[in-house]
C-alpha cells in the first residue's frame, strides 16, 4: 500500500482521499485543553534515596495510574524539566540525552524519506515479526478507513532487531531503547509499590528482566482535512506502561468521558498505563484509552515504546491482591505472547481488546 507520505505529498491533494474518510460526524479532533490538572510526577525523586522523597513521589504515581492511567515525567536520565504551566514544560538541563532525542527524530525523518523500496525490505508479515513497517494500521483494520500515518515497529528487548538504513539509525535507537526501558523499569517498580507490594514484587513476578519492549516511531503528515480523517482511532495500549515522545501535539487522552489534548515539548516523557497493568492490579490501574489526531500543517513524529512482562509470562492478576471473596480475580489468566497476537488481530477503534480477557 502507498505511504502516507507519498499520498500526502501529492500536489493535488486539497482535500482527504475517500479511504481516509474516517467519520464525518465523530468530530475527532474535538477536545479540550485540560485544566491545569495533569498529572506530574518528578522521576528523581524516585531514584534519589531519599525515603520521605520516594514515599511522596510513590503515593502521587499511585494516584496518577489511579485516576488518569496518565502522566507526564519530569527528569528522567539526568535532564530536568520544570513544568511551570499546564502543558508548558521547560527543560532546564540540557545533556547528552536532549541531543540523543533530537538524534532519534532527525534519523526517524530519514526513515520515512527512503523510497518505498527500500521500506519495502522492512515491511513484515505478521503481527510478532520483529521489524515491521508500513502505513495505516495492522491486520484487522486492512480493508477498512484507512489511517492517516506510517509507521516502523520492532521489538527492542529481549533481543533488540532493527532496520539497517539508514546508516546510524540503529545504534541510536538501541540506546534509546535501553535507556526508555531504564526509566520504565524504575517507574515499574515504584508502581509496584504503589500496589502496596514489595518494589521487585511486579518485577519478580512478570519476569521483567526478560521484559517485550516494542521501540515504535510513527509518522503523521499534514493533512488537508484533519478533522475527518485519524492517526490512530481510540485505543488502549498492550504492556505496563508505555512511554512517549513527540515534538507536535496530536496526543489525546480520555479522562473522565472526556478527549483531552497533550501537548508535551519532546523533551517531556509521556506515561500512560497499559492494559497488562490493569490486569495485574486487578482493574485497580485502568488501560487508558488514547488516540492520535492530525493537524494541517507540520509533520508529527512520535517515539512510543509500549514496556511489558516478558512474552511467555502468564499474566494474572497479582496474588496477593486478590482475594476469592472480597475482590475475586476479574480477569483470565494469559500468555502475554497469545495477548499480543489476540490485540495485534482485533480492530481496535474504541473497544478495549481488554474485554475480551474479562
Ligand atoms: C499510539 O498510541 O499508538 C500512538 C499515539 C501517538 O502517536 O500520538
Ligand atoms: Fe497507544
Amino acid at each position: 500500500m502507498t505511504s502516507i507520505k507519498v499520498v500526502a505529498q501529492s500536489s493535488a491533494l486539497n482535500s482527504l482521499p475517500s479511504s481516509y474518510a474516517y467519520s464525518a460526524n465523530r468530530q475527532v479532533a474535538a477536545a479540550s485543553d485540560p485544566d491545569g490538572s495533569l498529572p506530574v510526577i518528578d522521576f528523581s525523586l524516585l531514584t534519589s534515596g531519599n525515603p520521605d522523597q520516594r514515599a511522596k513521589v510513590v503515593h502521587d504515581l499511585g494516584k496518577a495510574c489511579e485516576e488518569w492511567g496518565f502522566f507526564l515525567l519530569t527528569s528522567y536520565y539526568g535532564v530536568t524539566i520544570r513544568v511551570s504551566m499546564l502543558n508548558f514544560v521547560q527543560v532546564v538541563n540540557h545533556g547528552m540525552p536532549e541531543t540523543l532525542v533530537e538524534k532519534v527524530f532527525n534519523a526517524s525523518h530519514e526513515f520515512f524519506n527512503l523510497t518505498e523500496e527500500e521500506k519495502k525490505e522492512f515491511e513484515g508479515k505478521h503481527a510478532l515479526d520483529p521489524i515491521r513497517c508500513g502505513t495505516s494500521f495492522h491486520n484487522a483494520n486492512k480493508g477498512k478507513v484507512l489511517l492517516w500515518r506510517d509507521y516502523l515497529k520492532v521489538f527492542s528487548h529481549p533481543e533488540f532487531h532493527f532496520p539497517n538504513k539508514p546508516a546510524g539509525f540503529s545504534e541510536l535507537a538501541f540506546e534509546y531503547s535501553e535507556r526508555t526501558r531504564k526509566v520504565a523499569r524504575e517507574l515499574l517498580k515504584g508502581i509496584s509499590e504503589s500496589l502496596g507490594l514489595e518494589e521487585s514484587y511486579m518485577d519478580e513476578a512478570l519476569d521483567l528482566d526478560s521484559g517485550v519492549q516494542v521501540f515504535a516511531v510513527n509518522l503523521y503528515p499534514p493533512c488537508p482535512q484533519p478533522d475527518l480523517a485519524i492517526g490512530v482511532p481510540p485505543h488502549t495500549d498492550h504492556g505496563l506502561v508505555t512511554l512517549m515522545q513527540n515534538g507536535v501535539g496530536g496526543l489525546q487522552v480520555q479522562h473522565k468521558g472526556k478527549w483531552l489534548n497533550v501537548n508535551a515539548l519532546p523533551n517531556s516523557i509521556m506515561v500512560n498505563t497499559g492494559d497488562h497493568l490493569e490486569i495485574f492490579s486487578n482493574g485497580k490501574y485502568k488501560s487508558v484509552m488514547h488516540r492520535a489526531v492530525l493537524n494541517n500543517s507540520v509533520t508529527r513524529i512520535t517515539l512510543v515504546t509500549p514496556n511489558g512482562p516478558s512474552f511467555d509470562i502468564t499474566v494474572s492478576p497479582a496474588s496477593k491482591l486478590v482475594d476469592n471473596k472480597s475482590n475475586p480475580p476479574a480477569y483470565k489468566s494469559m500468555k502475554y505472547k497469545e495477548y499480543l497476537e489476540l490485540q495485534q488481530n482485533t480492530p481496535l477503534d474504541g473497544i478495549p481488546c481488554l474485554d475480551r480477557v474479562k
